[in-house]
């Protein structure tokens, strides 16, 4: 039944939203640090759905174990989500905005709109835009080149709280509350170089005179970063119109 550690983070947007007993759908799962936060409030159940299969074999790996009664790990799209209309009490989004394109921000959020039930809650928890002067811009930037120039769309984007809350607002959710979860966000040295990573990534599926320079400058500043502390993680709780 160990969902091992829930961060923070998790914790805190979590804290007043009623999870036990609830069918809940955690909307990009990555490495489960959301999922194990449901399940540790008491979830009756939850839709861990990502679309990346290196993701889901890591939440069923940290957290499958004693909670096959209660978990369910969908490899999906999230456009196209698996589950019925008005299946669920809970959906939460941790980090997962800055990861959708504005192209598929829309179809997300009028997807998770559909599967919620009416009077429904929805916690959305992302980055701020970082801000100008934060040297983790420049590892970011490099990102949305290298994926722009393999697949033609920005790697991150990130969105004010205001622009969420628009997106998700024209499809029937309303914001009840609104938190800071990071202020300043820590940029660890372990993150940076999970950037960097995506960004050879992307460099592999590039000629080697490209890729090999972009790899290189993303590995010169995560370097020159090393950490940092800048920008602000903010949760946003809606609930659907009933
Ligand atoms: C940064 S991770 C989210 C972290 C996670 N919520 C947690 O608490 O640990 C973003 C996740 O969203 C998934 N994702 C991004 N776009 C998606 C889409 N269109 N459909 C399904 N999953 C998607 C990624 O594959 C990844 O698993």
């Amino acid at each position: 039944m160990s969902v091992g550690d829930v961060p923070e983070t998790v914790t805190a947007a979590l804290a007043d939203q009623q999870v036990e007993g609830q069918v809940c759908l955690e909307a990009g799962a990555g490495v489960g640090n959301t999922t194990a936060g449901l399940l540790a409030a008491g979830a009756k159940r939850v839709y861990a759905v990502t679309d990346d299969a290196d993701h889901a074999a890591t939440v069923r790996e940290r957290v499958g174990d004693g909670n096959a009664d209660r978990l369910a790990v969908v490899e999906a799209d999230l456009r196209a989500t698996p589950l019925g209309t008005g299946s669920v009490n809970l959906v939460t989004a941790h980090g997962l905005c800055n990861v959708l394109p504005p192209t598929a921000l829309d179809a997300v959020a009028a997807e998770l709109a559909r599967v919620a039930k009416p009077d429904g809650h929805l916690v959305v928890d992302d980055y701020a835009v970082p801000p100008a002067d934060g040297a983790v811009n420049r590892l970011f930037a490099l990102e949305n080149a290298a994926a722009r120039a393999v697949d033609g769309r920005p790697a991150l984007t990130f969105y004010p709280p205001a622009v969420l809350a628009a997106v998700f607002a024209d499809h029937g959710w309303t914001v009840q509350r609104r938190k800071p979860l990071l202020d300043p966000v820590p940029w660890t040295e372990a993150h940076l170089n999970a950037h960097a990573v995506v960004v050879r990534g992307y460099a592999d599926d590039l000629p080697d005179a490209l890729g090999a320079p972009l790899t290189a400058m993303a590995d010169d500043l995560v370097s020159a970063i090393g950490s940092e502390r800048t920008g602000t993680m903010y949760s946003l709780a809606f609930r659907l119109a009933e």
